[in-house]
C-alpha cells in the first residue's frame, strides 16, 4: 500500500543570530512579512498541500509559536464583534484545518538532528519538512510542498526542492547533481553541503523544502557531524541517493531566502504590492 504524507516537520529551534537583535528574544519564525509571521506561511503552505499534522521542532526561548498557533482568549474576546475580529480569521481557518505537536531540540547540532528530534512526532511514515525562512510563492496556483506532495505520490521516494543559483552563492546552500528525467525532475547522484564553488557539482542549490521517507531517521543515527561540525541532512540524504532514491525538483514558484535581511525585506515589498 502507498503511503500518503500528512505530517509536516518545522525545524524551528535555531537562534537567528542574522537578525539579532530583533531575534534576541523573538523566535525568527515569529518575524512578520507584512502582518504574518514566516511560519504562519509555512503551516499555510502545508495545509495546502492536504497535510494536517504540523510537527514543530522547537527550543529555548521559542514559547510565541506554541501560543501563536494557540487560541488567546483574553484577547479573542475583547476583539469579538469589532472590525478587527477578521485580521484574525486566516490564522483561525488555518487553526481549524489542523493539529500542532511540538518537541523540544536541547541541543544544536544541526539540520540532520533537528529532523531527527522530530522522528517523536512524525513515526513511520513519509513526511515533509518546511524551513520557514525560506519562503515560498506561486502566485494562485498550486503551492510549492503541493507540487511536491503530488510527485511524491508518483515516485514514492525522498524528494527536495532546487533552483538555480549564482555559482558564486554554492556555499550558502546543499547543492545536488544528477540525471535529468524530465525538464524539472533530476535522479540525485551527487549532493554536497555548502561547496564552495570550485567544489559544487553543479548550481543546483536546495531549498527548504523537502519530502523525506522515514527511513531518513535511521541513517541520520549514523551520519557523522559535516560541515561545520553538524549533523547534515544533505549528507544523509547522500546515502538514500547513492541508492537512486532521491529527486531533486525544480519547482514553479518563487521563494525568498528570509533568512537574510535582504530576502526579508525582498519578501516584504512582494506580498505588499499583492495586498494592492
Ligand atoms: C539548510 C540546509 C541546506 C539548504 C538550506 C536551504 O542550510 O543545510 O542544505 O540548502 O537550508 O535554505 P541553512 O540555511 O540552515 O544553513
Amino acid at each position: 500500500m502507498t503511503k500518503k504524507v500528512k505530517k509536516c516537520l518545522f525545524p524551528a529551534a535555531g537562534y537567528g543570530t542574522r537578525f539579532l537583535p530583533a531575534t534576541k528574544a523573538i523566535p525568527k519564525e515569529m518575524l512578520p512579512i507584512l502582518t504574518k509571521p514566516l511560519l504562519e506561511y509555512g503551516v499555510s503552505e502545508a495545509v495546502e498541500a492536504d497535510i494536517n499534522l504540523m510537527a514543530i521542532v522547537t527550543g529555548r526561548g521559542k514559547r510565541a509559536i506554541e501560543d501563536h498557533f494557540d487560541t488567546s482568549y483574553e484577547l479573542e474576546h475583547q476583539i469579538q464583534g469589532t472590525s478587527k475580529e477578521e485580521l484574525l480569521g486566516d490564522l483561525r481557518e488555518l487553526r481549524s484545518k489542523c493539529t500542532f505537536s511540538y518537541t523540544r531540540q536541547i541541543e544544536m547540532k544541526g539540520l540532520g538532528h533537528a529532523i531527527l528530534t522530530g522522528e517523536v512526532l512524525i513515526g513511520n511514515a513519509p513526511f515533509a519538512v518546511v524551513l520557514a525562512d525560506d519562503l515560498c510563492d506561486n502566485g494562485d496556483d498550486e503551492g510549492v510542498l503541493s507540487q511536491m506532495v503530488k510527485l511524491y505520490d508518483e515516485h514514492q521516494c525522498s524528494i527536495v526542492a532546487v533552483e538555480e543559483v549564482p555559482k558564486e552563492e554554492t556555499q550558502k546552500y546543499g547543492v545536488i547533481a544528477g540525471e535529468f528525467i524530465k525538464d524539472d525532475l533530476i535522479r540525485v547522484n551527487d549532493m554536497v553541503e555548502k561547496p564552495s564553488p570550485d567544489e559544487a557539482p553543479s548550481n543546483l542549490a536546495i531549498i527548504g523544502r523537502y519530502i523525506l521517507t522515514p527511513d531518513i531517521f535511521d541513517i541520520i543515527r549514523e551520519t557523522k557531524p559535516g560541515r561545520g561540525g553538524e549533523i547534515q541532512i544533505t549528507d544523509a540524504l547522500l546515502e538514500q541517493a547513492k541508492q537512486g532514491r532521491v529527486l531533486a525538483y525544480k519547482f514553479k514558484g518563487k521563494r525568498f531566502d528570509c533568512g537574510s535581511v535582504d530576502g526579508f525585506v525582498e519578501a516584504t515589498n512582494y506580498f505588499y504590492e499583492k495586498t494592492k
